[in-house]
């Protein structure tokens, strides 16, 4: 009884992930074992966003490409002891599954041995189907060599999933979205990075997931208002300014008062931004009737659509006089409003039906584009 409300309390103070780090090997191998025992509600709600994701995903990439390849960062042992499948055995299932027989590389990287043991037996059964490397070591020095091995031009996804913020740098997903057709869908740790900012001593490696010099002394000067917002959307403005659509999911927990963490995704691809959007539209929305219901939301619960003329409104005063790719405009507009792919298409026809904007589909080999006035 007193170890299920130690455990419930170290949920709510969002240390249960990342303090497991610090701890001497022997406590930590046993609390981790705790860990894996059971599907946490936690990973389930992570688990859920992959697999909706991942499922469109290799269906659509399977049509255009031969090659793809998925990384699994910070892999853990594939199944929790209840048999429940983890991050890449669940990608596993579904790429095999969904994959139309093109190649598909899997990478998973986990650095503690005895997981890394549970890891390869786990991912086993699906080595006829994947090509499987299994790679012993830290996500960061490994990264280097999985960039390597994934060729030019090959679609890849990236599963980050570390206890915490120290175990990835900005860099590091920055070196990522530079490979063509990548996409990475990161475990952001709210709880840890709010209490880091009143730590000077991780001030550094905070900066260093950010990205950006000074950025927790700044943030650290926040209300706790401001903070509850800018923690999040100063870490996407880093991968903004690279280029990318970002996204991020609040998840809440039912016992928790603040957020618990965001799944952060960031791509250059506006096709990955738009389905991943509507994936998690729908998955809101399932997640409202549930509330409604009776059954409480592990997700954050967001504003309603934006209107037809506020889209119409964003997107002439954004791009005019532009000619854009349309799937970019879209994502675009996306990005900033709440609302789906089909809203975003019915707000650029009827600029069309104005005269405010000229839509050209797409032909073959050739993107759909967007001129607007
Ligand atoms: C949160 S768990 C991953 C859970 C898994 N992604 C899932 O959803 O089923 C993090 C895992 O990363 C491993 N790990 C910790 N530090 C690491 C590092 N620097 N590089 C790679 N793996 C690491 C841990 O041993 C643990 O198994």
């Amino acid at each position: 009884m007193r170890r299920k409300a130690e455990h419930e309390a170290s949920l709510f103070n969002g240390t249960e992930h990342e303090d497991l780090a610090n701890l001497a090997p022997t406590r930590r191998t046993k609390r981790q074992k705790d860990l894996f025992a059971n599907k946490q509600p936690q990973s389930q709600t992570k688990h859920d966003i992959l697999a909706y994701y991942l499922k469109p995903w290799i269906t659509i990439i399977s049509r255009h490409f031969k090659k793809a390849a998925y990384v699994d960062g910070f892999a853990g042992p594939g199944a929790c002891d209840s048999g429940e499948a983890c991050s890449p055995v669940l990608a596993a299932q579904i790429l095999s599954e969904h994959g139309g027989g093109i190649e598909i590389h899997l990478f998973a990287i986990e650095k503690r041995q005895e997981i890394f043991r549970r890891l390869i037996e786990n991912l086993d059964p699906f080595r006829n189907r994947l090509r499987i490397e299994a790679i012993c070591d830290s996500f960061r020095s490994a990264l280097p060599r999985v960039i390597k091995a994934i060729a030019t031009g090959v679609p890849s996804f990236f599963f980050i999933d570390p206890y915490g913020y120290k175990d990835v740098r900005f860099d590091d997903i920055e070196s990522i979205l530079r490979l063509g057709h990548s996409e990475v869908l990161v475990h952001f740790p709210y709880n840890g990075i709010i209490r880091g900012l009143g730590v000077p001593a991780v001030h550094d490696t905070i900066d260093h997931y950010y990205g950006q010099a000074n950025v927790a002394r700044t943030l650290g000067k926040a209300t706790p208002e401001e903070k509850k917002d800018l923690v999040v959307t100063k870490f996407e403005e880093g991968f903004r300014r690279l280029g990318c659509y970002t996204r991020s999911f609040e998840i809440n927990m039912p016992w928790a008062d603040r957020p618990y963490f965001y799944m952060v995704y960031m791509t250059r691809e506006p096709i990955g931004y738009i389905i991943m959007n509507d994936l998690w539209m729908k998955l809101e929305k399932e997640r409202e009737e549930l509330q409604s219901g009776g059954t409480i939301s592990l997700f954050g619960i967001e504003s309603l659509n934006a209107t037809q003329e506020t889209l119409m409104d964003f997107l002439t005063s954004l791009f005019a006089g532009r000619t854009v790719r349309r799937k970019a405009a879209i994502a675009t507009a996306l990005m900033h409003h709440r609302s789906t792919e089909t809203e975003v298409e019915k707000a650029l026809a009827a600029l069309a039906v104005e005269g405010r904007v000229k839509v050209q589909s797409a032909q073959k080999r050739q993107h759909g584009l967007c001129t607007f006035r």
